[in-house]
């Protein structure tokens, strides 16, 4: 019987103080603002596999899209041993990449990271049934933190797909890629997924859908509040907004109150007034260029090597190697 190795970085004890701190200091903010990692409970993971099969949310189906293409020449590019993912959730995308890389004859171990443990074991536990001869090494952690930690098991493959880069602040990126280049030794690469800037017509939509699946995955992080912390947050009575920011080229996800309200967070001992109608940011997902790509992974100390888009243009995968 095979089983996947699951490593924890990140307790349950750093998660509840860290939780309790980015809360402290997201509801007193003005505007308020929320960080967007607090969305994947066991809940919000499987809210997060829902919107991925909507008719609206493009990326998804636009990166899938791009692997199948490209899989082969990734591998091929690559000689990875390692495969390691960021953020990497289900894994259902990355089974592209495990097939190829492991036909490809170098591939030895995958190492997924995900601050989701619901997510990581289930996906971790499936592929150690579906890829017996891999081994499958899981990581609870978080790639802001915890990237230094991620074992040097042969050359590695950093994958970072479904445009969660875009879920950075660009500062936080900008530090995000300095720290992937210094884990990884020259010749590594990173593979990374983006979201490009296009007709906010279509953008918008895949990040507020007619189901309101998006709804109710935004809503979601204020029942972890309320589960978390003892909050008691009305979670009725905050409505989903999407919207393109067009000067920073970024979809804002934002929860309004629709009714003037106290919420009660017990374990801070605060008390968070909202105006009706005011509105706190849950997560920004920047959309990118490809000249800003590039000159972002340059100035990172990576060497753009390759860049594929979707026959549509919607979204491109960047392969990029240490220098
Ligand atoms: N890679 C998958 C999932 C993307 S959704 C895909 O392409 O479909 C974003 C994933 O990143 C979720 O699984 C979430 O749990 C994880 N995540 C979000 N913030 C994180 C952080 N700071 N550290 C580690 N994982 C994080
Ligand atoms: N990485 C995904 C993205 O930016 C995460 C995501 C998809 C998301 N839909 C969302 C985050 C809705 C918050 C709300 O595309």
């Amino acid at each position: 019987m095979t089983s996947a190795v699951l490593d924890v970085y990140l307790s349950e004890s750093d998660a509840e103080a860290e939780l309790r701190s980015d809360a402290r200091v997201g509801l007193t903010a003005v505007p308020k603002v929320l960080q967007p990692k607090w969305f994947y409970d066991a809940a919000g993971s499987e809210i997060y596999e829902r919107i991925t099969a909507l008719p609206e949310y493009y990326p998804f189906n636009a990166e899938r899209e791009i692997l199948r293409a490209q899989a082969g020449q990734i591998a091929a590019a690559s000689g990875a041993e390692a495969l390691v993912e960021l953020g990497s959730g289900s894994s259902e995308k990355t089974r592209l990449l495990l097939d190829a890389l492991s036909t490809h004859g170098t591939l030895r171990s995958y190492l997924p990271l995900d601050v989701s443990e619901a997510a990581l074991r289930e996906a971790t536990s499936a592929l150690a049934v579906d890829y017996p001869r891999l081994m499958v090494h899981g990581i609870v952690g978080d790639f802001t933190r915890h990237l230094s930690r991620i074992p040097a098991a042969g050359k590695r493959l950093l994958a970072f797909l479904g445009g969660t880069i875009g879920n950075l602040m660009p500062e936080d990126r900008a530090v995000f890629l300095r720290n992937a280049r210094a884990v990884l030794r020259p010749g590594e690469q990173l593979l990374v997924g983006v979201g490009l800037v296009i007709d906010p017509a279509v953008m918008v939509p895949a990040y507020d859908d007619s189901q309101g699946v998006t709804a109710d995955f935004n809503r979601n992080v204020l029942r972890v509040l309320n589960r978390e912390l003892g909050a008691d947050f009305d979670v009725d009575a905050f409505e989903h907004r999407a919207l393109w920011n067009a000067e920073r080229e970024w979809i804002e996800m934002r929860l309004r109150a629709t009714r003037r309200m106290t919420v009660h967070v017990a374990e801070l001992g605060l008390h968070v007034p909202f105006a009706e109608g005011e509105e706190m940011r849950t997560e920004t997902s920047a959309k990118f260029r490809p000249a800003g790509l590039r000159a972002e992974l340059t100035g990172s100390g990576f060497e753009l090597t390759e860049l594929w888009t979707d026959s549509r243009q919607r979204f491109a995968l960047a392969l990029a190697t240490a220098h």
